[in-house]
């Protein structure tokens, strides 16, 4: 997400949909996960396993609940585009209450994602905060308004100093807060959704993406694409298969996305391994992408909507690690699409499940596309992979969603509450 400090910009210009890794982590990304690309490539993999417990509750209940998935590649071939006619066909041959059996007692981590009641009512010190968003870029404007939160808490978030007057609490994004704070001065929270989530040292709260942060903020979170068109297609391509874009040409990234688009079908749209003509080209390959409030449309206003016409969309993280699920994979899963994740080790902590196709559990890129091209032609299968919204929340993904960018005022304003805001004693 966005860089640390060189360059405090919008989220939504194209030099900052993905950002640069560290050399190290590049290295450690390079060292853990690509040797398992560099096989040959055997017949198409079954459907990789998921962590499904027998053990969690003594019901009788069979675990071993096979539904399309677990039989892709024994269906005749069937290309298709309409997408309804395949929950159709899904519904029919497998259904939600198969899927909601399976998928019962799949074991996820909850600590990967903070409660929504962190804070308990009884620790709150004060009954109202006010938080002045100094300095912030992509944090987006509409965050700002007056919140009614948990335990009668209300909350002020405004990027205005003076209607803060007095702030509870300085909110910092690219610039990190002062060396010094004293009793009476507001409280410095710093936000650094990076995957080094390096705190500034400075500040009294601090927020990443992880759930060990004083709080949390995951990507999985609306306000991340308030600017893109968000019109999605009813029928997905058969001809091209793949959507990717990244217009950060990061070496390990391109040469992941190469090694695997280079066997299926695709259009890359970015800077990075363009092949449709040009990074501008989405609004004129589908008119229905184009917003006409936007005088100056760019690539990433259509991100959403150019990639709901393809039955796949490649995400590959620029840093593979614990818990580090970005937008790049949560666009695709909005956008109608089935993400092709490289990245998070533990991504299915964060995301539904059946939900992403994931590429660790592969042992080629060979054998992911043939993988890849089976599903495109099966309907029913396809089907199973939307599932997720259509069959009752399961898994984390619902916390991950309350933990995210969208409701981070009010979980600010209920941690620093628990501080006292201003009136939390100096840590001189
Ligand atoms: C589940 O399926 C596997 C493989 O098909 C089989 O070995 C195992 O006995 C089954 N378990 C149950 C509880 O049915
Ligand atoms: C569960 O998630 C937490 C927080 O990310 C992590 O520290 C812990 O190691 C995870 N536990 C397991 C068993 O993976």
């Amino acid at each position: 997400m966005a860089n640390s400090n060189s360059n405090p910009s919008s989220i939504f210009s194209s030099n900052h949909i993905y950002y640069l890794a560290p050399l190290l982590t590049v290295a450690i990304a390079l060292t853990l996960f690509l040797p398992s690309f560099l096989g040959s490539s055997p017949p198409p993999s079954p459907s990789p396993s998921l962590p499904i417990s027998d053990k969690e509750d003594n019901t009788e209940i069979p675990i071993n609940i096979t539904t399309a998935v677990d039989s892709i590649g024994t269906r005749q071939r069937e290309p298709f585009s309409d997408l309804k006619l395949a929950y159709d066909r899904w519904d029919s041959e497998v259904g939600c209450s198969q899927f909601r059996e399976k998928f019962r007692r799949w074991k996820v981590n909850a600590s990967v994602v903070q409660p929504a009641d962190a804070v308990g009512c009884s620790e709150l010190k004060l009954d109202h905060v006010s938080v002045w968003a100094k300095a912030v870029s992509w944090v987006p404007d509409i965050l700002d308004g007056l919140y009614e939160c948990r335990c009668g808490l209300s909350c002020l978030w405004t990027q205005n100093e003076v209607l803060a007057h007095p702030a509870d609490v300085e909110f910092y994004q690219a610039l990190g807060p002062p060396e010094t704070r004293k009793t009476g001065e507001p409280l410095r929270a710093f936000i650094d959704l990076e995957a080094w989530r390096q705190p500034s040292k400075h500040e009294d709260i601090f927020i990443s993406y992880h759930s060990s942060s004083d709080v949390q903020a995951t990507y999985a979170g609306k306000t991340f694409r308030i600017t893109h068109s968000y019109h999605i297609a009813d029928k997905k391509r058969e001809d091209v298969l793949v959507y990717w874009s990244s217009s950060r040409c990061i070496g390990h990234r391109d040469a992941t996305a190469k090694s695997f688009l280079s066997l299926v079908p695709h259009h890359s749209f970015g800077h990075c391994l363009n092949n449709v003509g040009g990074d501008d080209i989405a609004p004129t390959m589908y008119p229905d992408c184009q917003m006409e409030d936007n005088p100056v449309p760019h690539w990433w206003d259509h991100l959403h909507c150019a990639m709901s016409h393809y039955k796949f969309v490649l995400a590959i993280e620029n840093t593979w690690t614990e818990s580090y699920v970005t937008e790049k994979l949560f666009y695709a899963l909005e956008a109608g699409a089935v993400p092709i994740y490289f990245g998070a080790p533990n991504v299915w902590d964060l995301v539904p499940p059946n939900s992403i196709i994931d590429a660790s559990k592969f042992e080629s890129v060979e054998k992911l596309a043939e993988y890849i091209k089976a599903v495109a032609e099966d309907p029913v299968a396809y089907a199973e992979f939307h599932a997720w919204r259509r069959c009752g929340v399961l898994g984390n993904y619902g916390k991950v969603r309350l933990a995210s960018l969208d409701t981070l005022p009010c979980r600010l304003c209920e941690f620093a509450s628990k501080k006292g805001g201003r009136n939390a004693p100096s840590t001189q």
